[in-house]
């Protein structure tokens, strides 16, 4: 039955509070969307729950929440499971998959290039980010030499080309790099100038007006080709090698078509304004490097977008969803992103299998950069894990706790007169010591968590641990949660 309204009305509860809960650990704790801004790691081995149990609450209540996201995809399957969650939400119609037969675009260098106070090193670090990771994964972080002459060609190309046309596509800085003079002599000739894209971008470099900064980059430009064009020829096909290998990914088939077509019609300002999530549908597991190298610019650009908003204008938490992370680090621009997450109202949420794996993709400096990493994460959920270097660090961040250790014996007296005038027979001793022991050992993650289906009753359990918060008295929580359903 109705019935009118007494009383004072309410004030409707404020947008994006940061109080809403996103996380149920149970016992009535949460983690709450401002907590999430400190970030979130979620750390198990493969098939322990993570995806589906703590990846699909947490993005479910961060979706009703009113996120804005950018998910990274690692398994095809993906883009599709981030759009049924989107469903379950009620943001459906937000849902935007990127990829092939889709018509959303982003011209990443032109993009970059059109932001309020662009730069040709702005633009160059979204392309160097991409050569690190190349050097990365062929193990060839102990060679900064060619990592940085490459990084310096295409900052150069990207000046030229920019500063020479007006205009500056993947395409262009690639034409531009691969028709660059080899000797001095042709950098002179007439024929290189008028038959190849280098030398027109030089060309009509030279006569456009620009401003006396731009001029001085030009010019800058210009000295660099005169001193290519002098290199011996080992040195300058390693350097265009590296170059060319980050832009190849960019030029071919369904990646071309999303980031390098010369049309943006999908800004990472329309994702925050309009509240949209996006899925890159080109996954790393059936495109391979390409499918990285695309996922990681992306990131980076709207990384930097979020860094760049004005929250007051476009204050939606806006959300980087990284499943199976290792594919996607990037430890200079992750720590910025996530230092600032508060103020930014950014929320990077990251699920990863175990330590080596983080230290592999971080290269030579693994170890120190994957612990320096995870240290970057407010929250972290640590699933059944069977790998013990992950474990061993878990539990020693966890910490120790005294435990009191109680020890006994007994001896048969071999004394018989006293025996045999009633006294005792037998000696007992008893001791006891005090010891400092992990709270919770390596082996726990192995033997005593849930990892799900339904011989767990869809039950998966986990630790969760949150910096400078206690639970009761301890530094960390049992939990369980039960996996989502479609
Ligand atoms: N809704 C569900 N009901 C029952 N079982 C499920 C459900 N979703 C997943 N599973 C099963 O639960 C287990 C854990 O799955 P999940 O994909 O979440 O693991 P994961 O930790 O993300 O693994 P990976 O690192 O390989 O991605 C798997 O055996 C999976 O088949
Ligand atoms: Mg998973």
């Amino acid at each position: 039955m109705w019935k009118p309204f007494r009383g004072r009305p309410r004030p409707p509860p404020p947008l994006y509070d940061p109080d809403t809960p996103i996380l149920d650990l149970g016992d009535r704790e949460h983690i709450t969307l401002g907590q999430m801004y400190q970030s979130f790691f979620v750390c198990g081995g493969t098939g322990s729950g993570k995806t589906s149990s703590l990846g699909f609450h947490i993005l479910l209540n961060l979706l009703r929440a009113g996120a804005c996201v950018l998910t990274m995809v690692a398994k095809p399957d993906e883009a599709e499971r981030i759009r049924k969650i989107c469903e379950l939400a009620g943001r459906g119609k937000d849902f935007r998959r990127i990829g092939p037969g889709e018509p959303w675009k982003i011209d990443l260098l032109n993009y970059e290039l059109s932001q309020p106070n662009a730069s040709v090193e702005s633009v160059a670090a979204l392309l160097d980010v991409l050569v690190e990771l190349a050097s990365r994964s062929q193990g060839k972080g102990d060679e900064p030499f060619w990592a940085l002459l490459s990084k310096r060609l295409l900052k150069m190309s990207i000046s030229a080309v920019w500063l020479g046309t007006g205009k500056c596509s993947v395409t262009d800085v690639f034409s531009f790099i691969t028709t660059l003079a080899q000797t001095p002599e042709q950098l002179h000739s007439r024929e290189w100038v008028k038959g190849s894209f280098a030398g027109q971008c030089l060309l009509t470099g030279a006569m456009r007006e620009m401003p006396p900064g731009k001029r001085r980059d030009f010019e800058q430009a210009v000295t660099f080709t005169e001193e290519w064009s002098e290199l011996n020829s080992k040195t300058r096909s390693i350097g265009i090698t590296m170059a060319v290998n980050v832009l190849s990914q960019f030029m071919s088939g369904a990646i071309a078509d999303v980031c390098s077509s010369g049309e943006t019609n999908l800004t990472p300002e329309m994702v925050f304004d309009e509240g949209l999530v996006v899925a890159p549908d080109i996954s790393v597991l059936t495109h391979h490097q390409a499918g990285q190298f695309l996922q990681v610019a992306l990131k980076t650009v709207y990384q930097r977008a979020v860094l760049r908003r004005d929250v007051r204008k476009s204050p939606r938490p806006f959300v980087l969803w990284m499943d199976e992370v290792n594919f996607f680090l990037d430890p200079k621009q992750d720590a910025i992103f996530q230092s600032v997450g508060r103020s930014a109202r950014s929320i990077t949420v990251a699920m990863g299998q175990n330590l080596p794996l983080l230290q592999q993709s971080f290269g030579p400096d693994g170890e120190r950069d994957a612990a320096a990493w995870i240290g970057n994460f407010g929250t972290v959920a640590i699933c059944s894990n069977n790998c013990h270097q992950t474990n061993q660090f878990f539990s020693d961040r966890i910490g120790q706790h005294r435990e009191l250790f109680l020890g006994g014996s007994t001896q048969r007296s071999d004394h018989l007169p006293l025996s045999f005038f009633g006294g005792l027979d037998s000696t007992v001793t008893g001791s006891f010591s005090e010891q400092w022991s992990p709270r919770i050992p390596p082996s726990f993650f192995a033997t005593q968590l849930r990892t799900g289906g339904n011989w767990n009753g869809k039950l998966v359990d986990f630790i969760c641990m949150q910096n400078a918060r206690k639970f009761g008295k301890l530094p960390y929580k049992f939990c369980t949660l039960t996996q989502g359903e479609f």
